[in-house]
């Protein structure tokens, strides 16, 4: 599905002009502070439901000059040749969705994927952020990975809620019933992270080469504290560190601690690489990902891009640019940067829009 066109109200500073799309890629111009990445936060809440940003909400997105206590959302979505009409009332409490002004149901075949500048540096700096990053990705192409992740920090909750109690004859006995099932989802988690992890690895490398034409050998590797550990395994592990756990107060190892890291000609990325070669490497990531996505779930998500030219120099920018007019995939890539703006307006049949204080000033 690609969306066609967009109408937003009351959403941060963007105000009610139609916004057009066209169906391969669109660049986003206008100088900072004018609605650029607000318009890519309007398209992402409207497929994905929620923000990209962290931690905001109705109360952030919602125009602090506006009188109106209501987002609301219209747009048109092309899907198979046919248009469909997706609308959305976000209020304080509730979210109402309409497709073809009737309630929507089941949802739309429409997500999108944000890429941003900043989150390759927390990438590469941070294991929270990766692994924050994985359950998030590999929660979008499977839905029995988000339930079983979610399962297993409810567990873990409770777990670390028993260990933070003296340790006796009962607390210790609470903590094997729940061991068990702990163990499973454990064992479950880590399977499911070696598989997609491992299918992502392998889109890395080509993704990297096909982008900026690199000849270093780049990997993507998980490192999971229970590989081909079995449940029965896991729970024995759980009963030597015990003793452990209830001095620390909480569960000190585990699935909960996994990580991943790029190794660039065998070398950890963070360590060796430069900021430039980072950024291409969690680009080809997130490219990556897009295409394990279409090869789970069968369509392509919309492609946010909000202004990565920073650090890149002007042969990657082309590179980039020459990968996305290769791709069937929808785009909509912003920048403030005038360079690369003339790079973008080389791009063949390319549609522009211009933003100023929240407002389409020329699009087409
Ligand atoms: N809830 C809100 N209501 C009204 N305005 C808001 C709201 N939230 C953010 N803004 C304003 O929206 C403006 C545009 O923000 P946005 O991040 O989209 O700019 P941008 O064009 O992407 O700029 P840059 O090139 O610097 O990234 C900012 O000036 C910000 O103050
Ligand atoms: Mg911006």
């Amino acid at each position: 599905m690609k969306i066609q066109r967009l109408r937003a109200e009351n959403f941060r500073n963007l105000d009610s002009t139609v916004y057009e799309f066209a169906e391969n890629i669109n660049c986003i111009f206008g100088p900072n502070g004018n609605g650029k990445t607000n318009l890519l936060e309007a398209i992402y809440y409207l497929t994905n439901r929620k923000s990209f940003r962290k931690n905001t909400d109705y109360p952030q997105l919602l125009n602090i000059e506006g009188e109106k206590q209501e987002i609301y959302l219209s747009s048109s979505f092309e899907d198979d040749g046919q248009s469909v009409a997706l609308s959305g009332k976000i209020k304080s409490e509730s979210e109402e969705w309409y497709l073809n002004n009737q309630t929507e149901k089941p949802r739309i075949k429409a997500q999108s994927v944000f890429i941003n500048p900043f989150d390759s540096y927390s990438f590469h700096t941070s294991s929270s952020f990766r692994r924050a990053w994985m359950d998030q990705h590999l929660g979008q192409l499977d839905k029995n990975y988000k339930s079983t992740l979610a399962k297993f920090q409810k567990a873990l909750r409770f777990r670390n809620s028993i260990l933070s109690q003296y340790p006796n004859s009962q607390t210790k006995l609470q903590l094997m019933s729940l061991d068990e099932n702990f163990a499973q989802l454990s064992a479950s988690l880590t399977q499911f992270r070696m598989e997609w992890m491992e299918k992502l690895s392998e889109l890395i490398a080509p993704t990297f080469k096909d982008i900026f034409a690199e000849q270093h050998e780049l990997k993507l590797s998980l490192d999971t504290k229970f590989q081909h550990w079995t449940a029965d395994q896991i729970y024995n592990h759980y009963r030597l560190t015990e003793n452990k756990d209830f001095e620390a107060r909480h569960t000190s190892s585990g699935v909960h601690r996994d990580d991943c890291q790029f190794f660039f000609d065998g070398l950890n990325s963070f360590e060796f690489c430069s900021l430039g070669q980072q950024k291409m490497s969690f680009l080809s990531l997130k490219f990556a990902f897009i295409e394990l996505f279409r090869y789970k779930l069968t369509f392509y998500p919309i492609v946010l891009i909000d202004d990565v030219s920073g650090e890149l120099d002007s042969l990657r920018w082309k590179n980039l640019i020459q990968f996305l007019t290769q791709k069937s995939f929808q785009v909509l890539i912003t920048t403030a940067n005038e360079n690369f703006r003339i790079e973008l307006e080389k791009i063949p049949r390319v549609h522009q829009i211009l933003i100023e204080q929240g407002r389409p000033v020329s699009q087409g």
